[in-house]
């Protein structure tokens, strides 16, 4: 049977390989980007459900629009404009199967084969599977805990004609944790704007910080209308519902409705009301609050036991929010030698290469800390730890 060329591109996500394997429960887990279930308001969604299905069941079972339902798309666009200092109006909103399908469509609407998307390095895996769908190569930018290095940014736009997006995860980044200040967040909105190429600013995690000020998004400082953003209730609420969206200039979001009519027609009608009516009766701050805690605590002790048990030249990044660390070794260690050792001991996480889109950078890994218990946390870095100490030469 002959499948289309582009199949070629494709191949097996790590994560989802690695993830299989911790369904075991014994294995302690560092290894999906997995909230924490014992958080979803379940007892407060079935009452919801109920409540939707007997005032508006003819409604919510129904078709909707491919734009989506409207409630929801007003919450979102008043949300942003509070969080994200963003301008956009409900008509400039369409709500995702997921933040994923708004990079999807994002594909769709802007890549052709060999043309170049600009992200960063390291960057989410899943958008480089969903990019790479299109033929697109990549050009990655060097990030430090500030962001995206604005240098090197400048001069790829400048010598290279075949970019056509800039993706960016700017809060809480996966799989770095690392967050953008705001010059930089200006700035890749003037380098926008100057070359004209479009920006997706993904933002799954800016809700969940656990210290510091929010800070603007990147779009909240664009003049021409070239940057989108999305957003999701998987972090927030409970991903199962499959309910995000993009956020762009009308013209923009004109086109990606064009493509999702092809995609789906429609987000499930229910889940859009459910989510809309919840967010009407119930206080989403408060369980955001909630969840924020709970995070901050396991990446409080995460980040102590890093300390405390990791070989001194082991780097790691402090996130300031999100669900996820970064770790790296010495050049000379290959994280994924130190997973076959590590899932022996039944402790699993993300090696890192599978995060640069054009490879190399073996000696890093993703530590995920949203969804495990507070002593496996500590019992599983400290073990990976002693794991380390075999590898590292000359460490005391
Ligand atoms: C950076 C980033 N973007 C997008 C997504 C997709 O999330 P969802 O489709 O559940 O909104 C994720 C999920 O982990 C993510 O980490």
């Amino acid at each position: 049977m002959k499948l289309a060329k582009r199949m070629k591109n494709m191949k097996a996500s790590e994560i989802r390989e690695i993830l299989k394997i911790t369904e075991n429960p014994e294995i302690i887990s560092f290894a999906g980007g997995l909230p924490a279930p014992e958080l979803f308001p379940i007892e407060d969604i079935k009452k919801i459900n109920e409540r939707v299905l007997v005032e508006d069941g003819q409604k919510a079972l129904q078709y909707t629009t491919t734009e989506g339902y409207q409630p929801l798309r007003t919450w979102i666009a008043k949300r942003m404009e509070k969080r994200l200092d963003t301008n956009f109006n409900e008509d400039e909103i369409l709500i995702t199967h997921g933040s994923q399908q708004a990079l999807d469509l994002g594909g769709k609407v802007f890549l052709d084969e060999e043309d170049v998307v600009i992200c960063e390095s390291p960057t989410y895996l899943a958008a480089i599977s969903a990019f790479k769908m299109f033929g697109a190569k990549f050009e990655e930018i060097s990030c430090d805990d500030d962001g995206m290095d604005m240098d090197e940014l400048e001069k790829i736009l400048k010598s290279n004609t075949k970019v056509k997006l800039i993706y960016v995860i700017p809060d809480f980044q996966n799989p770095s944790g690392r967050t953008w200040s705001l010059e930089r967040r200006k700035k890749l909105a003037e380098l926008s704007n100057q070359y004209e190429i479009p920006v997706i600013e993904d933002n799954p995690y800016g809700e969940l910080r656990f210290e510091g000020e929010f800070l603007p998004s990147i779009s909240a400082f664009d003049k021409k209308g070239y940057i989108m953003c999305t957003g999701t209730f998987s972090k927030i609420y409970c991903p199962g519902y499959r309910i995000g969206w993009i956020a762009g200039n009308k013209e923009l979001i004109r086109q990606f409705i064009l493509v999702k009519q092809g995609s789906d027609l429609q987000c499930n009608t229910m889940s859009q009301i459910t989510i809309a009516k919840y967010l009407e009766e119930y206080d989403i701050d408060k369980h955001i609050e909630k969840i924020r805690k709970v995070y901050k605590k396991r990446r409080d002790l995460a980040v102590h036991t890093m300390e405390k048990s990791f070989p001194k030249v082991v780097k790691f990044t402090r996130p300031q929010g999100g669900l996820f660390a970064w770790v790296e070794l010495p050049e000379y260690i290959d994280a994924r030698e130190i997973l076959k050792v590590s899932l022996k001991e039944n402790i699993a996480f993300v090696p890192g290469g599978s995060f640069y889109p054009n490879g190399g950078n073996e000696n890093t890994f993703r530590i995920n800390f949203s969804n495990m218990q507070e002593d496996r946390i500590v019992d599983g870095l400290t073990r990976l730890g002693r794991i380390l100490y075999q590898y590292i030469e000359n460490e005391v």
